[in-house]
């Protein structure tokens, strides 16, 4: 089978992002040991990915020079927190972690995020691997250095930019992941398709059913097309300056409103980024930018792969507004959000009126018209 392969270009601090199916399996490991440089490391992992995966993955090491010590703890994120974090840096230290040695971040995006800041912080900073299992943390999380921990006060307020070593993304693991954490994974890849443009819908079009029914070549190369797209924005604009990366919050402006609306704690991330793509698309048209065959291409799109979910129509158009104004993407008042000109071009807006919003959430939590 193929292992697609691509670079995440920063300079100094390039690196692999390698996908394929039976990366972690033994057979292909001469792909990527060669970048474990240090010969002493841990496997910062959870309960669940643990009691599934990690006997497989140690057992790359087996009869190699490398001494790995794995280190669990409890799944959830709200044990992406300091007290977890300290804990790590004493499991690090016990288990003579020195600063020639690595990390490998081996679970979902909380695990990523977390396992990530501890490698960026213990002894200034030592060698991190990314090894993510779930379908967001291998489209997304994974790849771009972004880690951190939450506060009691709020999430992802703590945390740095650290560029792993490597990113080893095996479709493999996507196997035992249950179908929520699946459709969670596929609000962002339906994200980078309309930001990408006609070869990734395509793609995406012909090839639902293999999708669904996670083909490993088919899933790979799904990878391989959000991989790419996440590292060229990373590459222009690394620590989130110049505003290049805003692009990728299509369908979260609306996303993360859903999710902080407090009766809908509960909402998977996927389901919110959806339906907030949705509301991009409706929004789009109502400013005159897109056209609707597009915007009828997209709703069909997501039907194919059961996200055409309409926002609950006892949600407040208006409560959503407030929470949506305080976005972070609110400058001065003025809301931006992005908008689609056509499949495949993004934008981001400043001009868009309440009236405008309204109207596309009203049109969002109608049944959606294929
Ligand atoms: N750093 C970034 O750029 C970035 C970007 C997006 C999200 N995030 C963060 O990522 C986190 C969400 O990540 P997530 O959606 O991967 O959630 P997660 O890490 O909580 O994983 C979801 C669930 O799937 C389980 N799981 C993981 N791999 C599995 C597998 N192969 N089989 C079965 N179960 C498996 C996990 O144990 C967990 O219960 C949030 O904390 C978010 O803040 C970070």
């Amino acid at each position: 089978m193929t292992v697609h392969k691509l670079t995440v270009p920063l300079g100094a601090k390039s690196y692999p992002v390698i996908i394929g199916s039976g990366l972690t399996s033994g057979e292909k490991s001469e792909t990527y040991l060669p970048h474990f440089k240090g010969l002493r490391g841990v496997v910062i992992t959870n309960e669940t990915v643990a009691d599934l995966h990690l006997d497989r993955f140690l057992n790359l090491f087996a009869g190699t020079e490398y001494e790995v010590v794995p280190l669990i703890v409890a799944d959830g994120e709200q044990y992406k927190n300091q007290e977890t974090l300290f804990s790590l840096y004493q499991q690090m230290f016990d288990a003579g972690l020195q600063r020639d040695g690595f990390v490998c971040a081996f679970g979902g995006g909380v695990i990523g995020d977390l396992a990530g800041f501890a490698a960026a912080t213990y002894m200034r900073g030592i060698d991190l691997i990314q090894v993510p299992t779930t379908l967001l943390a291998q489209v997304d999380s994974a790849i771009g250095g972004k880690n951190g921990i939450n506060l009691p006060v709020g999430k992802n307020l703590i945390g740095s930019f650290y560029q792993p070593r490597v990113v080893l993304a095996d479709v493999d693991f996507l196997e035992t992941l249950p179908d929520d954490e699946f459709f969670s994974g596929m609000g962002e890849v339906l994200k980078y398709a309309l930001i990408a443009g006609d070869d990734f819908v395509s793609f995406l079009e012909m090839n639902d059913q293999q999708i669904l029914a996670k083909n490993p070549k088919i899933l790979a190369g799904m990878l391989h097309l959000c991989c790419r797209i996440k590292a060229d924005f990373v590459a222009r604009d690394e620590l989130e300056q110049l505003g290049v990366r805003a692009i990728l919050n299509l369908g979260h402006t609306l996303g993360h409103a859903l999710e902080k609306t407090s009766a809908y704690v509960g909402l998977k991330h996927g389901a919110a980024v959806a339906m907030g793509l949705v509301f991009a698309a409706h929004l789009s048209v109502e400013a005159g930018v897109l056209s609707t065959d597009d915007l009828k291409r997209i709703l069909n799109l997501l039907h194919l792969f059961k996200m055409d979910l309409s926002v609950p129509a006892e949600i407040q158009g208006e409560k959503l507004l407030e929470v949506m104004a305080r976005d972070k993407k609110t400058t001065a008042g003025v809301l931006k959000m992005v908008l689609l000109r056509n499949i495949g071009q993004p934008y981001l807006s400043g001009d868009i009126t309440p009236d405008q919003i309204l109207a596309a959430l009203k049109k969002c939590q109608q049944p959606l018209e294929l």
